[in-house]
């Protein structure tokens, strides 16, 4: 994967950018050196209610483990998001929203227009009984709404609990259940490439999962007929008749903003918390730096708002920067392979951020759906979610951006609230594939396997060795899981999940997950999830998921299942195993490869030694490693021989 090319910072980026090299080092070196002074300053880029006068407090010992960041500030985050640009800013856009469909019209919503909006909604809430503290669920597809409901939810303190319009019911009401939240803000149907989504449809069969759940408020987005019974009220309705004013609610810098559910190596998915103040400071400062932002760009996050980068880089740190952020309904392919290009035409994108699985699948298409478009306004490109293979590094350096453009490859995760490894794009010479250098504020270390700190150039486990504000502060309902998850591995440190490789220069190659989380196309999967649907069926004894290398996704999904002794392996049980994870969990966790096992290989002591299951759905056999521990070791053997693909 390494490329020893390396892309000086363009003279022209050194000359103009906020940070240059000079600065960032002189930036860095302050964070560490005096992160108390230095994130106080840093928080007076968010207007406060109370402006706080102590920044981290945080020991990730065991005896004394606690974190918070700015705990004696109060502040509000939609007053940050919007009041505080009315003045001045009032009739600028906030929000351009692109449809699915490119005949349709996009929508360019203002600071004031999403203000008023946010406004009438919050009152809309508080008038359905949600206050401070409540959760509430968003399942809501890529319209502006979903930003008015998230900053509404903001605006009077409730929790927000954005699923992914792409989960299914049993997702969505597990979901529900596990925040205890009783309100779900929905649409009619999604729109996703042409396709329609029914998502009021699948809350209403989440409903029967999750009895708890007893409002649903449904925004009127394709104006597609669904059933509204008991419960069900109409976002349009709620906001005709909805007071306009309403004062933002003052909140404690670490009360909490939102949930967002994540996969793990074990277990359901956890409910990742994120609070008030730091989360705000962080992905504010990063989106700022990191994208070298001024107010008045035009901005692309082409994420889905279901993940953490359209929380952070679509919604909050944009709007905290008073910036113009595009969001985007459709797909990358849909109606072709050229949308992506014609849309930063459309609307002028100066700065694009997507992921790399999105480039991969566009460069297979070829060059042509690119060079027929402009892209004349692109000047700042960035990648997130996975490693980038230097390949499409380069397609996306030299094709999209036609060599003037640098990239950013921005590494961070749900739990870290925004970017922590990454380049500055006027200080940081890029290397294609790597991540480079740590962001203000981030001690990162790298581990063997029994925690002993490498030095120099090294490849190893990729620990946090000190708080920074963006820092999650709970997994819902289970404080003692955040620590066993991430604190107990290498004690003191925060344990990413990442393996990295440090370069002679210092760089950081992050090289993907080291614990049984998977990355398929940017998303992340438990296979423990895949297992826990695919054991639910009846036919079904046990499962084993691993993941294989795969061309665009990145990591594609294997299963190993063994059968009920009374079921026989058929191409039609296959693909109803297929339908049956799509259906438990959603399209994203549909297993790419099926593979039935008469035996799982198991130690003596009964577990599953899926070092072996990896190499054979990665087509390694020659290098099994040593099977004669295994209490059966002929079933390998027989997976060998049966591999699929
Ligand atoms: C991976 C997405 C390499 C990594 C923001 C991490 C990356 C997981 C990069 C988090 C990158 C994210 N280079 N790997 N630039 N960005 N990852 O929580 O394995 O959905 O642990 O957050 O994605 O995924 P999550």
């Amino acid at each position: 994967m390494s490329d020893q090319s390396v892309y000086p910072v363009p003279p022209e980026w050194a000359k103009r950018a906020k940070v240059n090299r000079a600065g960032y080092e002189k930036l860095y070196g302050r964070s560490l050196a005096d992160p108390g002074s230095f994130w106080l300053e840093q928080a007076r880029r968010l207007d406060w209610i109370k402006r706080p006068e102590i920044a981290g407090d945080w020991s990730f010992d065991k005896a004394d483990f606690h974190i918070s960041w700015f705990a004696d500030g109060k502040l509000n985050v939609a007053a940050n998001c919007l009041d505080r640009h009315l003045a001045a800013n009032g009739d600028k856009v906030a929000i351009i929203w692109e449809p699915d469909d490119p005949a349709e019209q996009p929508r360019r919503i203002t600071y004031r227009q999403l203000h008023a909006d946010v406004c009438k909604f919050a009152n809309a809430l508080k008038e359905r009984g949600v206050a401070k503290g409540d959760r509430v669920t968003i399942y809501l597809p890529m319209i502006p709404e979903a930003a008015v409901a998230l900053l509404a939810c903001a605006r009077v303190g409730a929790i927000h609990s954005v699923v992914f319009g792409g989960f299914s019911p049993e997702a969505l009401a597990g979901r529900v259940e596990d925040c205890g939240s009783t309100i779900v803000i929905t649409a009619d149907e999604g729109r996703r490439g042409g396709k329609k989504v029914p998502l009021k449809a699948n809350v209403d069969a989440a409903r029967k999962l999750a009895p708890g759940l007893d409002q649903v408020i449904v925004v009127k987005a394709t104006g597609g007929a669904v059933a509204m019974g008991d419960g069900d009220h109409w976002y349009h309705d709620l906001l005709a008749t909805a007071e306009p004013e309403c004062r933002p609610e003052p909140m404690n810098a670490e009360d909490p903003l939102f949930i967002l559910y994540t996969s793990g190596s074990t277990g359901k998915p956890k409910g990742v918390l994120h609070t008030t103040g730091g989360y705000l400071v962080w992905v504010s400062l990063s989106h700022e730096l990191t994208f070298d932002y001024r107010p008045g760009q035009i901005y692309w996050c082409a994420a889905d708002i279901g993940w953490v980068t359209g929380h952070s880089y679509i919604l909050y740190g944009p709007l905290s920067n008073g910036g113009t952020t595009l969001m985007f309904e459709g797909v990358p392919n849909w109606p072709d392979a050229s949308r992506i290009w014609q849309v930063c035409d459309r609307h002028g994108v100066e700065i694009l951020y997507t992921a790399p699985t999105a480039l991969r699948a566009l460069m297979k298409e070829g060059d042509e759906f690119v060079t027929r478009t402009s892209r004349s306004t692109l000047r700042l490109l960035g990648t997130v979610g996975e490693p980038i293979n230097p390949e499409a590094w380069r397609w996306y350096h030299d094709v999209v951006g036609e060599g003037r453009c640098p990239i950013v490859d921005t590494w961070w995760q749900t739990e870290t609230g925004g970017h922590m490894i990454t380049p500055l794009p006027g200080a940081t010479d890029l290397k294609p594939g790597s991540a480079t250098l740590p962001f203000p504020g981030i001690d990162p270390q790298i581990v063997d396997g029994e925690g002993a700190v490498q030095t120099g150039a090294t490849e190893g486990n990729l620990v946090i060795a000190r708080s920074w504000p963006g820092q999650m502060r709970t997994v819902w309902g289970d404080h003692d899981r955040f620590f066993q998850t991430y604190f107990t591995t290498y004690p003191g440190k925060y344990f990413t999940g990442d393996g990295c490789r440090r370069d002679e220069d210092g760089y950081y190659w992050i090289t993907g997950r080291v614990d049984d989380v998977i990355n398929v196309s940017g998303h992340r999967m438990g296979t423990a999830e895949v297992e826990s649907a695919l054991v639910l069926h009846h036919a079904v004894a046990e499962a084993a998921v691993v993941g294989f290398p795969h061309d665009i996704k990145g990591q594609g999904i294997y299963a190993y299942v063994t059968l009920n002794a009374d079921e026989t392996p058929s191409d039609d049980l296959r693909k109803e195993l297929v339908a049956w994870v799509r259906t438990e969990i959603g399209p994203i966790a549909t297993p790419d490869a099926i593979q039935f096992a008469p035996g799982l290989p198991k130690t003596r002591s009964g577990k599953i030694m899926r070092r072996i299951l990896r190499k054979i759905a990665e087509g390694d056999v020659s290098s099994l490693g040593d099977t004669s521990t295994l209490a059966d070791p002929a079933v390998v053997d027989d997976l060998v021989a049966n591999r699929v693909g």
